[in-house]
């Protein structure tokens, strides 16, 4: 008797392989659900078998997500342009794990470059250079050119805020990008059930560009702690110029964050999201890049180059500072600068560039938003600093205490 492999099943179980292997579910069978139910849906909305195999989540033209069933836009009660489909959105929970996410990157193609929703909210002199101010250090606004700069400053407005005054709450639909004027701001992050204060904002900075990013409530609520402005990016031109020109960064950074080891317990989507937030800064020869004892606002990934790292301790006798000693060299793909953030102790040793390098950069916020699952092995390696010290100076020595 032969048996009669029916059409199209051998193809539909290798791309469903191929899948499987390229994202390497925890649970097999939710995975199977999704992807067929999605590859299901993408047929009946007239995509083509090869399409779907390659990407059996939604596509959209947007950042696209699929998880475990969570709220989506519509559900929200928001109206979405009609260019933007439907999605589903994972939660965001500082140092939580999540369950499998997919992230598509942003498929810049298929975005219309629609130069007529161009808005422009006029300013005085003086607007306009605070503007221009309060945005040069926006990291999101880092790779922008002239142009979509000066669309984005034209489309930004202003608004006053008193102390008290909530500019974003958890759980909302996301609807302007905030660059903070002037003015302090508490971030409070609801972590089962009961909300945190996980950090603050004092007169510089962004925040809200998460849910307009990912298509996900907002994450965290943002409250004023004092009298103060904010300059408002609406959600259509932050959409059309931030994120459609953040899929270049991932395009480029993809595969090297990929590649490092100290990520891999974070899922595909999650390194896509460390991509988003990293900045790129080069040193030259000899440049102090972190300075023993001072406050600590970034974490460091070496992308060419060496970073030398050296400490100085405290002579015992005289209580003056010894000669700096080299305690560690680090290379592409290794990572500098977590310890004094995870401890929230000063930086226990400086760093310096050997030869011209480039870093990449993550500020404390998004480090403690994304990295909260490679805790372990970055604790795992804090423990070794310990046992380096010993070696080298002979005693034990507190790290945490940059004055030991
Ligand atoms: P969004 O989710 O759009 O709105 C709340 C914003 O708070 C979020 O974007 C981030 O910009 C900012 N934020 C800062 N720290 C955190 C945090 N730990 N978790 C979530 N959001 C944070
Ligand atoms: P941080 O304290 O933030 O800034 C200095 C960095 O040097 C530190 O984080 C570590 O990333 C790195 N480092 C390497 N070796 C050591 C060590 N033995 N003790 C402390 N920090 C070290």
């Amino acid at each position: 008797m032969s048996i009669e492999i029916p059409e199209g099943l051998t193809e539909l179980l290798q791309s469903f392989t191929v899948e499987v292997l390229r994202k390497q579910p925890e649970d097999l069978l939710e995975f199977a659900l999704q992807y067929f139910t999605q590859l299901k849906e993408s047929q009946s909305q007239g995509a083509t078998l090869s399409h779907g195999m390659d990407l059996p989540f939604r596509h959209s033209k947007g950042v696209n997500f699929a998880d475990e069933p969570m709220q989506t836009d519509s559900e929200n009660g928001d109206e979405e342009d009609d260019d933007e489909e439907e999605f589903v959105a994972p939660v965001i929970s500082r140092f939580s794990r999540r369950a499998s996410v997919c992230a598509e990157a942003f498929n810049p193609d298929e975005e219309d470059d629609d130069t007529e929703k161009r808005i422009i909210n006029p300013k005085t002199d003086d607007q306009r250079q605070r503007l221009q101010e309060a945005c040069k250090d926006i990291l999101l606004f880092k790779s922008l050119d002239q142009e979509q700069m000066s669309q984005v400053l034209d489309a930004m407005f202003e608004k006053q805020v008193e102390c008290g005054d909530h500019i974003i709450d958890q759980g909302d639909d996301g609807d302007n990008f905030y660059v903070i004027d002037r003015g302090t701001y508490d971030i409070l992050v609801k972590i089962d059930g009961v909300e945190k204060c996980v950090g603050g904002y004092d007169n510089r900075g962004s925040f809200g560009e998460l849910a307009l990013m990912y298509n996900t409530p907002r994450a965290a609520t943002i409250v004023a702690t004092s009298a103060g402005a904010i300059w408002c990016l609406d959600r259509a031109t932050f959409r059309r110029i931030i994120v459609k020109n953040n899929a270049k960064k991932r395009r480029m950074y993809e595969n090297f964050i990929e590649s490092l080891p100290f990520l891999k317990s974070l899922e595909l989507s999650e390194r896509l999201k460390v991509v988003d937030v990293i900045d790129t800064k080069n040193y030259s020869d000899g440049e102090q890049i972190i300075a023993q004892g001072d406050g600590a606002d970034s974490f460091f990934i070496v992308e060419s180059g060496e970073v030398k790292i050296t400490m100085k301790t405290k002579s015992k006798a005289d209580s003056e500072d010894n000669e700096a000693v080299e305690i560690a060299r680090y290379s592409r793909g290794q990572y500098f600068g977590e310890l004094a953030l995870v401890t929230n102790k000063p930086r226990a040793a400086s760093a310096y560039a050997v030869g011209n390098i480039k870093c990449l950069v993550m500020d404390v916020q998004a480090f403690e938003r994304l990295l909260g699952p490679c805790m372990e092995i970055m604790k795992r390696n804090i423990a070794n600093y310990e046992e380096q010290l010993v070696a080298l100076f002979g005693t034990n020595m507190d790290i945490t205490d940059p004055s030991s």
